[in-house]
C-alpha cells in the first residue's frame, strides 16, 4: 500500500490573532507546520507529503522543509475541503492508488507511534479511519439563549482529530460530490459519512491538539517537551 500524506496548511488563523498564519508561529526551535513536517517525513510509511498552501504564501520557502526530497507543493483553496481537494487532484493524478493520509499543519504533537496505529488500523476498517478520542466532559445542549435544553449521552461521542487515513481516489470523488452539494463538511470523515461510508475511529492521544488560541502555544511545547 502506497501512503500520500496531505498536509492542509493553507489557512490564515484568524483566531490566533498573530501577525503571520499560525502555522508559521514558533514552538520553540521551529515554525508549527515545519515540526508537523518532521513527524511527518519520519514516517517510513509515508512516501511523499503534499502540502497545501495559500496563493499568496511566502512564509513557506523560508523553511528548510521545503527542500526535503518527499515534499510536493500544491495551491490551496478558500476553505480546508478545497485545499484538502486540490491535494487530492495531485494524488489522483500521480498515485491513483494511494491512501491519503490527511494531517492539519495546526497539529504539532502528533505522535509516530499514532500514525503507525492509525495506518495499521485499515486490517479492521477496510474503508478507512480516523484519529480520534473520547469525549470527557458531561455534554450539554443549549438553546440559542444559552439555557441548557438537556444532557446528551457522551458515552457515544468522539472528538475527531487528524490525521483521517483514506483510499485516495475514494475520497476525492466523496469530497468533491459533497462540496457540490454544499454538505457541511469540516473533515475527511465528514465527506465519507456523506456518502454512506462508516468510518473506523482509533482512540488517539488527547494531546494531538490543533493550535487553534493562543494559549495552545504553550501547551503544545510542553506536550512536545513530553513525547
Ligand atoms: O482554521 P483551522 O484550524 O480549522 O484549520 C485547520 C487546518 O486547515 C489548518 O492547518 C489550516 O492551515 C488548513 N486550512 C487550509 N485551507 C483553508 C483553511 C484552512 O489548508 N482555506
Amino acid at each position: 500500500r502506497s501512503i500520500i500524506a496531505i498536509v492542509p496548511a493553507a489557512g490564515i488563523g484568524s483566531r490566533m490573532g498573530a501577525d503571520k498564519p499560525k502555522q508559521y508561529l514558533m514552538l520553540g526551535q521551529q515554525s508549527i507546520l515545519a515540526h508537523t513536517l518532521d513527524t511527518l517525513f519520519a514516517h517510513p510509511e509515508i512516501e511523499q507529503v503534499i502540502v497545501a498552501l495559500h496563493p499568496q504564501d511566502h512564509y513557506f520557502s523560508q523553511l528548510p522543509q521545503s527542500q526535503h526530497p518527499k515534499l510536493i507543493q500544491v495551491v490551496g483553496g478558500g476553505e480546508r475541503a478545497d485545499s484538502v481537494l486540490a491535494a487530492l487532484d495531485y494524488v489522483y493524478s500521480h498515485h491513483p492508488d494511494a491512501w491519503a493520509l490527511v494531517h492539519d499543519a495546526a497539529r504539532p504533537c502528533v505522535t509516530l507511534t499514532d500514525i503507525s496505529r492509525l495506518i495499521e488500523s485499515v486490517d479492521i476498517y477496510p474503508q478507512g479511519a480516523i484519529l480520534a478520542a473520547p469525549v470527557r466532559d458531561t455534554m450539554k445542549r443549549s438553546d440559542a439563549s444559552g439555557h441548557i435544553v438537556n444532557t446528551v449521552d457522551r458515552t457515544l461521542l468522539w472528538h475527531a482529530l487528524t490525521p483521517q487515513f483514506f483510499p485516495a481516489s475514494i475520497l476525492r470523488r466523496h469530497l468533491s460530490a459533497a462540496l457540490a452539494a454544499q454538505a457541511p463538511i469540516t473533515d475527511e470523515a465528514s465527506a465519507m459519512e456523506w456518502a454512506g461510508v462508516m468510518p473506523g475511529l482509533v482512540s488517539g492521544r488527547v494531546d494531538n491538539i490543533k493550535v487553534t488560541h493562543p494559549d495552545d502555544l504553550q501547551l503544545a511545547v510542553l506536550f512536545m517537551s513530553q513525547q
